[in-house]
């Protein structure tokens, strides 16, 4: 497997590179979304929803200090900007962002905010998905100024994004006290339908804004997490209400998808099945080379789900054993297994196609 990775890598490494003015660099790479993907935008936003302390980022290869990422090392993000043979993105919040590091794209996410304006209110200052899109536009204006507005354009367009979000508005809004507002509202089928109606207007602005090649991740297997074993479960069973949750909300969303990317003409927008890839450690955690896919590394109470992960919690000592780093948050291992299948995975996976087919499709059409 190892060999068969640095293959991919090292193919990836060479067709990535989009040459750009006389300059060749990788493509620029922008993420949207919640906490599976924020790297640090929260740390510089007045909110409890911020991983900024140990023993977060103990893992983390260039600091082993926390900067922001709910994980023990790297993320979704910096894991496919590996693959790009690019740096990490940096978090648009950051001041470090700016002159020629702009060009390496950005990232907008922000934990705790979900679809909806009203989810994760609790956290108070976070970067909700109108306003991610908003900054993107004043991103863009700001390289412009820097390398001229038609060079933005294509930067943009020749540019990959990823956008996870959806997770928080079953976790932090449907689900989060019995009778919520949302679920005297709607029943949960047409809360769902509500979700993917508003989620396609959100993407449409992102194609409006430039945006020609997105990967749209599902939601996890959200009654699995520690968390809900923790809060929900009975004997160590998943949530059954948050399992038919993702189960509703992903096949819808990969069908919204596949019609907009009909609409426009062109496969814009890629499902990555993230639940089914997570799903698959989740019931057989040992062929992936776990000991437990129930326990968070990281966290206090039962299944270590109770109450967040701070210099106070129990820590376990091999992280790449654990799929879960703390109560709601895969580990760098299970991050990386995921990046894998984004990458060569099949349709079941990714639908209408893998990373790799796109890099090389990209680096043809170019
Ligand atoms: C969220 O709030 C923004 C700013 O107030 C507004 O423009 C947008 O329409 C709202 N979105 C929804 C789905 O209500
Ligand atoms: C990616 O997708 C293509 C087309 O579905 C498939 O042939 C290939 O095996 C997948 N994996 C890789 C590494 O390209």
């Amino acid at each position: 497997m190892t060999t068969f990775s640095s293959f991919i890598l090292g193919c990836v490494l060479v067709i990535g590179i989009v040459v750009n003015g006389a300059e060749a660099r990788p493509r620029a790479f922008f993420i949207f979304g919640d906490s599976l993907v924020d790297n640090g935008n929260n740390n510089y936003l007045a909110t409890t929803a911020r991983a900024d302390a140990p023993p977060y980022g103990i893992d983390y290869a260039p600091s082993h200090r926390p900067t922001g990422r709910f994980c023990n090392g790297y993320n979704i993000p910096d894991l496919i900007s590996q693959q790009l043979g690019s740096e990490s993105t940096m978090p648009y919040l950051s001041p470090e962002l700016r002159g020629n590091k702009l060009l390496v794209g950005a990232n907008f996410a922000s934990a705790g905010i979900g679809i909806l304006n009203d989810t994760g209110i609790q956290f108070v200052n976070v970067i909700r998905m109108y306003r991610q899109l908003e900054l993107f536009q004043e991103y863009q204006n700001r390289v412009s100024a820097l390398i001229g507005s038609p060079q933005t354009k294509s930067l943009v367009n020749q540019a990959l994004v990823l956008i996870t979000v959806g997770g928080n508005d079953f976790v932090n809004n449907y689900f989060l006290v019995p009778n919520s507002a949302r679920s005297r509202q709607y029943p949960l089928p047409q809360y769902v339908k509500y979700l993917i109606s508003e989620y396609q207007k959100l993407l449409q602005k992102l194609y409006e804004l430039g945006a020609r090649r997105v990967l749209v991740t599902g939601t996890g297997p959200l009654g699995c997490v520690p968390s809900e074993l923790a809060q929900r479960g009975r004997n160590g069973e998943c949530a059954a209400e948050l399992q038919r949750a993702a189960e509703l909300f992903n096949p819808q969303l990969e069908q919204m998808l596949l019609q907009i990317n009909r609409k426009i003409g062109k496969d814009v927008f890629i499902a990555a099945n993230t639940g089914k890839m997570h799903n698959n450690f989740v019931t057989n955690p040992q062929q992936f080379g776990f000991i437990t896919a129930k326990v968070a590394c990281c966290g206090q109470g039962p299944y270590n789900g109770l109450g967040l992960c701070t210099p106070l919690s129990n820590l376990c000592s091999n992280r790449g054993q654990y799929a879960f780093w703390d109560a709601f948050h895969p580990s760098e291992k299970a991050n990386r297994l995921i990046v894998e299948e984004i990458m060569s995975g099949s349709r079941d996976y990714m639908n209408p196609m893998n990373l790799s087919t796109i890099l090389a499709l990209d680096a043809i059409t170019i």
